[in-house]
């Protein structure tokens, strides 16, 4: 038996996007966090701090970022915005433009139904005490009453290290102990001003530069370390859609004996060998219950050759559905958004389920 329902996180807006060659506007991205953030998704990562020479196409999410914080998207459940950072350099950025934006005073959040609230899985467990804390609501009138009171979304940032040294250095300049070295520091910091830390772990089902045989105890040890470290939540990422359903097992075994608790996981995969559905399956089979994935089956890391996008939300959605799991998400509305943003950047629409839910 399945979990009754499951997280996910929409990376479409960071991930989804980073690797487009042409210049994508800053309204284009304002418009696609909004209208994500109207479909029941409670967690969006909206763009990265990254160097701008490194990933341009990212360069305008402290836009994206204002945007949200002085005019908070419409949404029916409370959101939760994640930025993607390498450094403290990226999280001093981050800082400063969401400080600059803050307003106070407003609330985004329309009087929802009575009831049922859906508790779409776990989310990100932080124990400080943040400014960005709303009040969390969980069900019928006390959801109402903190809701009403809600002034602004949550915000939370994502860190990146790789489970190969080749890859490491190609995306981050740096070895993997040096990635070690600065999130220490990092997610201190973070935590300290009141951010919740996701981090990924990407190459952990292959690299492109060094195989398919990633060591699942090497990715057990930095996922142990960076939860040590103070992280919240890690998000296992198969950056090269190379996992397959067996080796998808063996690394959920390998962190499980490790002492890595699910529910501190998310599961990351890109579909370029079209497993990633499967994969999603034996992550929900091991008792994962928190997937990332992109609307439109959008999305590819610019230093990842040959990968292309992620599991597209849509298809995510209708299959955890039909298996009686629980997203939260309302396809009929995911699927129209897959097909205007694959429009709007003249990719074609990767995600059947999308296309054949239009097509009804
Ligand atoms: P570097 O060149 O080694 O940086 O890049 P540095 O520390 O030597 O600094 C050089 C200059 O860059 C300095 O400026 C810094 O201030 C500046 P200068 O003094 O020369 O004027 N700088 C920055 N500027 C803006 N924002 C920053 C920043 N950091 C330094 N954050 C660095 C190292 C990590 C910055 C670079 O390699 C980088 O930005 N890499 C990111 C690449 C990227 O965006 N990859 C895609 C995202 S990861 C991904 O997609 C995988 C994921 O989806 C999971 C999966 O599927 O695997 C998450
Ligand atoms: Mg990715």
């Amino acid at each position: 038996r399945f979990a009754d329902q499951v997280r996910i996180v929409e990376v479409g807006p960071r991930d989804g996007l980073q690797n487009e060659k042409s210049s994508i506007s800053s309204d284009v991205k304002i418009d696609l966090v909004r209208r994500l953030a109207a479909t029941g998704l409670k967690t969006i990562e909206a763009g990265s701090f990254v160097h701008p020479k490194w990933t341009p196409q990212m360069a305008s999410s402290d836009k994206v970022l204002q945007n949200i914080l002085q005019q908070p998207p419409q949404s029916t459940e409370p959101v939760t915005y994640q930025w993607l950072l390498p450094n403290i350099k990226g999280l001093t950025n981050f800082i400063s433009t969401h400080n600059q934006s803050s307003t106070k005073g407003t609330n985004s959040y329309p009087t929802p139904p009575p009831s049922p609230v859906h508790d779409s899985g776990p989310a990100l467990n932080t124990s400080s005490q943040n400014p960005n804390d709303m009040p969390s609501a969980t069900s019928g009138a006390a959801a109402m009453d903190a809701k009403s009171s809600v002034e602004q979304p949550k915000h939370e940032v994502s860190i990146f290290l790789a489970a190969t040294e080749s890859f490491s250095q190609k995306n981050t300049n740096c070895s993997i102990a040096e990635s070690l070295d600065r999130f220490q520091p990092l997610i201190t910091a973070a935590r300290d001003k009141g951010f919740g830390v996701r981090a990924y772990i990407s190459v952990a089902l292959g690299c492109p530069f060094e195989g398919p045989d990633v060591d699942p105890h090497k990715v057990a040890e930095l996922a142990a370390s960076l939860l040590e470290m103070g992280a919240d939540e890690i998000s296992v990422a198969d950056t090269t859609g190379m996992g397959t359903a067996p080796r998808t097992r063996e690394l959920l075994r390998t962190l499980t004996s490790a002492g890595i608790r699910n529910d501190d996981l998310a599961l990351h995969f890109h579909d370029t060998f079209g497993q990633a559905m499967v994969n999603t399956l034996v992550g929900l089979e091991h008792g994962i219950r928190t997937f990332d994935s992109a609307v439109g089956g959008l999305g590819g890391c610019p230093y990842s050759p040959g990968a292309t996008g992620n599991v597209a939300t849509e298809d995510l959605v209708y299959s955890l559905e039909s298996l009686g799991v629980n997203t939260g998400i309302d396809l009929s509305e995911i699927s129209k958004i897959g097909d205007w943003i694959t429009s709007e950047i003249g990719k074609p629409n990767e995600s059947r389920a999308g296309k054949a839910t239009l097509a009804k």
